[in-house]
């Protein structure tokens, strides 16, 4: 399964932040927002990404990432010239995904514990996979409503009245019927090709899943200052409490095995003297510490 890293938009509610640099490259805590998704997609084991960003803001990531080499991955890069909906990366990255299956997280979507998504990853068998997530909010995400049996009948997006308390976070698992989807897919009501669309053409299909997350995963979106600042503080209690670090890439491409100890090693001595390379010489030692155990 291929990895779509949707990172345009104009991030307007986070003005003047977003001024001169996008949303996702905004620090949560100690590090890139947008490290944040892509080690989730890390974690659920895809390695071969596509980052779709505006025109100003591409090569930004692109000094940021590279090519994805240093940590297995590999990186392309595509342009979002203008923001006319999520659905629409399915469009620009046509060529990426090939006759793959893809996945496409929301860059601004920071995902935290459980093992839900790595599950949905490993058991992904064709269709749509999403999420349903229990908020106080739901008029502001697209909304699906469960029958009894737990089944979704239902999804709106951004519904004045909504059917339920469950959100659609930015993170969603596609066959390759995506591509034919998207490409079909009309405008709505606010003019951008809706992702909610997408969902409900895999509904209207009966291949559409959706799975309730659990009360053990945290989904944080950082699109407001309040709700960045939330995520920071969220990540800096999680990290501070545990010595661990969440959205950590390299340690991720690690323990995906998609690096090597010794690369790791190597890559963390080209860091900077910084907190962030210290924690990665702990994740060194340790697993050094264990290797001579064994
Ligand atoms: P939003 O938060 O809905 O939009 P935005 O980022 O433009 O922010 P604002 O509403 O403050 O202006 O977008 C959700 C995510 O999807 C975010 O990570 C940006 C991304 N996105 C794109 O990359 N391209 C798009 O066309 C749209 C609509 C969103």
């Amino acid at each position: 399964m291929k990895g779509i890293l949707l990172a345009g938009g104009s991030g307007s509610r986070l003005y003047p932040l977003t001024r001169v640099a996008s949303k996702q490259l905004q620090p949560v805590y100690d590090k890139p927002m947008i490290y944040y998704p892509l080690t989730t997609l890390i974690e659920g084991g895809i390695r071969e990404f596509c980052l779709i960003s505006t025109p100003a803001d591409l090569p930004r990531f692109q000094q940021l990432l590279g090519d994805g080499s240093e940590w297995g991955l590999t990186i392309e890069y595509r342009e979002q010239s203008r923001p006319e909906g999520i659905a629409q990366a399915f469009r620009i990255a046509a060529d990426f995904v090939g006759s793959d299956s893809v996945t496409l997280i929301l860059g601004d979507n920071i995902f935290y514990g459980g093992d839900s998504f790595q599950k949905a990853f490993d058991t992904f068998g064709g269709g749509a996979t999403v999420f349903g997530y229990h908020v106080t909010d739901p008029e502001r995400y697209g909304v699906v409503e469960f029958d009894l049996a737990g089944r979704a009948m239902s999804i709106e997006e951004k519904p004045v009245h909504p059917k339920s308390n469950y959100a659609v976070p930015g993170l969603y698992l596609y066959d390759n019927e995506v591509i034919q989807i998207a490409r079909d897919l009309k405008p709505g009501v606010r003019g951008e090709l809706e992702i909610t669309d997408v969902n409900v053409e895999y509904l209207r299909r009966g291949r559409l899943r959706v799975k309730q997350l659990s009360r053990g995963v945290a989904w944080l979106d950082a699109g407001t200052s309040t709700s960045l600042h939330e995520a920071s503080a969220y990540v800096q209690t999680i990290e501070r409490r545990q010595g661990i670090k969440v959205g950590c890439p390299e340690e991720a491409a690690f323990k995906r095995d998609f690096i090597s100890l010794e690369a790791l090693d190597a890559l963390t001595h080209r860091l900077p003297r910084c907190e962030y390379r210290d924690y990665l010489c702990g994740v060194v030692a340790e697993a050094q510490s264990q290797q001579t155990r064994r």
